[in-house]
């Protein structure tokens, strides 16, 4: 009998599983929150997730349910703790007086969080201020679970990293080398697998939190764990997530199994691929915004044209300024020229001022000194993404 998987929600996650379902020969059926949404290819159902009765009527018809929506950050916290993870250090605040005492504590600089319903850096402010997050303190008080905020101390990180594990219901792991992601303004712009000049033993560490976490909180299915990599090489937990991520659509194309057909074995409880990659590295660049006018389908010959070693992956959404378009993959054997391609190409699905030019060149622009050895490497990228460079277009 054909196995079906319910995937609650129709944005791009949904929408990569589609690919490997066919191939696998599963049913994939999505709960979309409306019409024409990424997964519509596959929604046969459209609701409110929200609604019991609609997500029960889903569940219904199919042989598993999987949810790719954000946790509660604050209880997240809290079962971190339980599990003696490192992590920033924490607290819940219902008030500005409370929020400003932890600031007070904490050197004056804290990031203040919305436990629930954010995403892309939404939900997420540094504050130096109590009363700099009234709106929010307001915002709980109507909500009728009520609840506190989460706020953090400002980690002075050096990079972030990102460890994925895949989990069976009977416990069989499969783990992915340990990433390196790069947020501005709170989105994920790039990743790079693995991690540019990561120790073995920052590797390991990143490992064991992970299979940590899949393990004491029972994880099925793939996991991700967002990291802070400080100076002194020690990791913390920024933030899970128990869905594909952004930081593993690299394996689309860099890994033996990518991260959405391991999704859909660990939920149907088949074996799990070889989470190996099987190129020296590999770069994801997301698609921002797309372009301002027409849609991404008039600039992927351009795009296309630009470097035949790139994979554009188009998600089907309305171009909006910084909304999660696309991404492209490119992998190879020279980090700098794969991240040039896969930034080049990016570049010429969409208008946003993007990062054109190699890290090579970007390092020697920047600040030699403060690269390091260490994080050569990932200093470059950063360097180069962050340079007010405009795109040449073609
Ligand atoms: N405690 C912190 N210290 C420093 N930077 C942080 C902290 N928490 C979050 N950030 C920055 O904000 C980004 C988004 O925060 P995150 O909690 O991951 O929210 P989201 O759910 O929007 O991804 C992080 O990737 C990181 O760049
Ligand atoms: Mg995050």
């Amino acid at each position: 009998m054909t196995l079906r998987v319910g995937v609650v929600g129709g944005g791009q996650l949904a929408r990569m599983m589609i690919a490997p379902a066919v191939e696998l020969g599963v049913e994939l059926r999505v709960l979309a929150e409306e019409d024409a949404m990424a997964a519509s290819l596959a929604a046969t159902a459209v609701g409110d997730y929200r609604d019991a009765e609609t997500v029960l009527a889903f569940a219904r018809d199919v042989d598993v349910v999987t949810f790719d929506h954000e946790h509660d950050k604050l209880v997240m916290r809290a079962r971190l703790e339980e599990l003696g993870l490192p992590q920033p250090e924490w607290a819940a605040v219902t008030d500005s007086a409370q929020l400003q005492e932890f600031l007070d504590a904490h050197g004056g600089r804290a990031v203040v969080k919305t436990p629930r319903g954010g995403y892309d850096g939404k939900g997420v402010r540094v504050v130096s201020a109590g009363h700099e997050a009234d709106d929010w303190f307001a915002a709980l008080a109507e909500d009728a679970r009520g609840g506190a905020l989460l706020v953090e101390e400002l980690v002075d990180f050096s990079r972030e990293l990102a460890q994925q594990v895949a989990r069976r219901p009977g416990g069989q792991r499969a783990v992915y080398p340990v990433v390196e992601t790069v947020q501005r303004g709170g989105v994920c712009v790039e990743a790079i697998a693995p991690a540019p000049h990561v120790t073995a033993r920052c590797a390991d560490v990143a490992a064991h939190i992970g299979t940590t976490i899949a393990e004491g909180l029972d994880v099925v299915g793939m996991l991700a764990v967002e990291l802070f990599e400080t100076v002194d090489e020690r990791l913390l937990v920024n933030e899970l997530a128990m869905r594909p991520h952004n930081s593993g659509h690299w394996t689309q194309d860099g890994a033996v199994t990518s991260q959405f057909e391991q999704h859909l074995r660990a939920v149907l409880d088949l074996p799990l691929g070889d989470p190996s990659p099987w190129a020296r590295w590999s770069v994801m660049v997301n698609i921002l915004g797309g372009p301002s006018e027409g849609g991404m389908t008039d600039r992927l010959p351009a795009a296309l044209d630009a470097h035949a070693e790139a994979k554009v992956h188009t998600y089907g959404k309305a171009p909006r300024a910084g909304r999660k378009v696309g991404h492209v993959n490119v992998t190879g054997e020279d980090l700098d020229e794969a991240v040039y391609a896969a930034r080049a190409t990016a570049a010429l699905t969409t208008d946003a001022v993007i990062l054109l030019f190699s890290p090579k060149q970007a390092f020697s622009h920047g600040d030699r000194a403060a690269a390091g050895v260490r994080a050569v490497g990932c200093r470059r990228a950063r360097l180069s993404a962050d340079s007010p460079v405009k795109v040449s277009r073609r």
